[in-house]
């Protein structure tokens, strides 16, 4: 099982932390995405696009979709799909909401508050689910997984994008000096949350990546899991079919 890394470290449960900080930073945080990642977060977005694509899904369910930007980047790429987004903060999504309207996409994307480890849809519902940097946020990651797994279709495509930890030097010394003393500093200025960008890089040392959370996958029943690098290791791509 994942090691659990809170927020705040409070007496509130993982869930009721990460859906408040979420809910603190909702205002800055498409902003400080592009400013933290240079905009390359941009880029990992439409890889994973690019694998659904391929599967052709008429159904979409992007969990953890925050403010939406990779609902809204498959809406564009898979005209033919309906796509729901599903997040547990109502900050996020009242970002996330406003920039469907303002696409033009409100017909196509529909936006759903509630908790990724307890999802109000039926068993088998999905041609295909993607997650963005929100994993390792769920509180017990097994469970985040099986529930996904449930809602997606047999057969159905699973892409998970997530933070995983560069090994080589010298990315790796550069990447954590950056990540763990910059970062936090520049995501405390803008976001007003004093624990926010601490949380981040604490969190992402902490998750399992690579080959471990293809494992994870496979017990969750998930087939033949495949990882694939971005960035020098910086972030990586797990597929994977039910
Ligand atoms: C780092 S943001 C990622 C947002 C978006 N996918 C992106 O790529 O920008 C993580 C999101 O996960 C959501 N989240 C965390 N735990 C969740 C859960 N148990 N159920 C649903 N959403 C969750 C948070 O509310 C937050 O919006």
């Amino acid at each position: 099982m994942a090691e659990q890394v809170k927020p705040y470290g409070s007496s509130m449960g993982k869930k009721d932390e990460v859906e408040q900080m979420f809910d603190n930073v909702s205002h800055k945080y498409d902003f400080l995405n592009r400013l933290l990642s240079v905009g390359i977060d941009i880029q990992w977005r439409k890889k994973v696009v690019k694998i659904i694509k391929n599967a052709e899904p008429k159904t979409i369910l992007d969990v953890a979709t925050g403010t939406g930007d990779l609902a809204i980047a498959l809406a564009k790429q898979n005209p033919q799909a309906q796509i729901t987004g599903f997040d547990l903060s109502a900050g996020m999504l009242e970002y996330g909401r406003k920039k469907v309207k303002e696409k033009d996409l409100d017909q196509q994307i529909e936006m759903i508050q509630g908790d990724a480890e307890n999802m109000p849809f039926e068993d088998d519902s999905f041609d295909a689910i993607t997650v963005a940097f929100g994993v390792r946020n769920f509180e017990t990651l097994e469970k985040g997984l099986k529930e996904i797994h449930r809602v997606l279709k047999p057969g159905g495509t699973f892409v998970i994008l997530e933070f995983s930890q560069p090994q080589r030097f010298p990315i790796k010394q550069l990447y954590n000096f950056y990540f763990k003393n910059i970062l936090p500093v520049i995501g405390k200025t803008f976001s007003k949350d004093h624990r926010a960008y601490t949380y981040l890089p604490e969190s992402v040392q902490a998750f399992p990546f690579g080959e471990k959370l293809n494992q994870i996958l496979k017990s969750v029943a998930f087939k033949n899991p495949k990882n694939k690098e971005l960035t020098f290791g910086i972030a990586s791509i797990y597929t994977s079919t039910k």
